[in-house]
């Protein structure tokens, strides 16, 4: 195995390709995930996306997996303050990524320290998502092993820094740090690996292949879009994420929610409740649509995607795109 395949990420996580497929909600699906981790990279499992969208349970989700591979695959944990019954979901889907035998775990918003502690108990991993070098701090003194940094091309919540300056401002913590965002093509994935990156963590690359079950026109929308073609709202969870603003069902406008949703969302009092109440909506929002589409998750309202639409030519199989990156990180070694 060449060098350049082998970093901290890849032995915390024990797979053979510094390439993960971040988790996705509401497009994280279990043939996704298992074919990303079967292929030498790791598949994340979303569990919201596995409980409510895609297969009914996190445990038939994460069975469904089991059975495509026996390869490692990765656990997001969402563990930003919002309802009670949220929390109690959380945990309890943790506890059972853990029974299921999972060992590394992505934390998301908010503190992490009792996610690493029961996940460190049990000879795990935690790598905690990051946009900045405050936020770094703080689970760098919670004991996480690793940062994922979310630059500000990303799709899904985007970062609001570049992927060089967010390294800059994290490098000193000690900590293995994945790059997060803009990475559609193979080129990309190596510029990240130099500039310093333990690894790389792609969505929406991987949202155009045949395993990610959403409706066609949402992969061949990616395939068509260019990097203007994606704006930043905050009208599906009160905090920025990037969509195709052309193509989508909806023709999304770059904006913020009403004014009073968005005075909440400003409270430090209410901001979590505010959140919640968003993600709510969208959920119930994504399962009206979804029944009257021809795949099981249609047409949610709107195409998430981020920058790296630049990077897609065409929908390819996750295995393909997975070989494709080592093939070019070897031929650099
Ligand atoms: C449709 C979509 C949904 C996402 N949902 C989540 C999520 O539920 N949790 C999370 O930690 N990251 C989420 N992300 C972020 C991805 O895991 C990943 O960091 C990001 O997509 C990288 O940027 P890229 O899309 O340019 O490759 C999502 C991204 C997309 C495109």
């Amino acid at each position: 195995m060449s060098s350049k395949l082998r970093t901290v990420f890849t032995q915390d996580a024990g797979v053979d390709v510094p390439l993960l497929c971040g988790a996705m909600y509401p497009c994280g699906n279990p043939e996704l995930v298992a074919a990303v981790s079967e292929a030498g990279g790791l598949g994340v499992v979303q569990p919201i996306s596995f409980a409510y969208v895609h297969s009914g349970s996190l445990k038939v989700g994460l069975e469904r997996v089991a059975d495509l591979t026996q390869k490692p695959v990765a656990f997001n944990a969402i563990i930003e303050k919002g309802s009670k019954k949220y929390e109690r979901a959380m945990n309890r889907w943790i506890e059972e990524a853990l029974d299921f035998g999972i060992r590394f775990f992505i934390t998301a918003l908010g503190n992490p320290a009792h996610v690493v502690k029961l996940v460190h108990e049990a000879g795990g991993i935690v790598y905690h998502d990051v946009t900045e070098r405050r936020f770094a701090q703080k689970a760098h003194d919670s004991g996480v092993n690793g940062l994922i940094a979310v630059n500000r091309r990303a799709g899904g919540h985007a970062g609001i820094r570049s992927a060089k300056e967010l390294l800059g401002e994290l490098g000193d913590l000690g900590l293995p740090v994945i790059g997060a965002g803009g990475v559609g093509d193979e080129r990309a994935f190596v510029e990240m690996l130099n500039l310093g990156y333990a690894g790389v963590q792609m969505g929406t690359r991987f949202i155009a292949t045949p395993e990610c079950k959403v409706h066609a026109d949402y992969r061949q929308a990616i395939v068509d879009s260019d990097e203007q073609d994606i704006v930043l709202t905050k009208r599906l969870s009160g905090i920025d994420v990037a969509v195709i603003r052309r193509g989508s069902i909806v023709e999304m406008e770059a904006g913020e929610p009403g004014a009073m949703l968005s005075w909440f969302l400003r409270q430090p009092r209410t901001k979590h409740w505010a959140r919640t109440f968003l993600a709510l909506r969208s959920l119930r929002a994504l399962k009206r649509s979804s029944k009257s589409a021809q795949n099981k998750l249609g047409y949610g309202d709107v195409y998430q995607a981020g920058k790296s639409v630049a990077g897609v030519h065409e929908i390819e199989p996750a295995a393909a795109i997975v070989q494709r990156f080592r093939n070019e990180l070897e031929a650099q070694a």
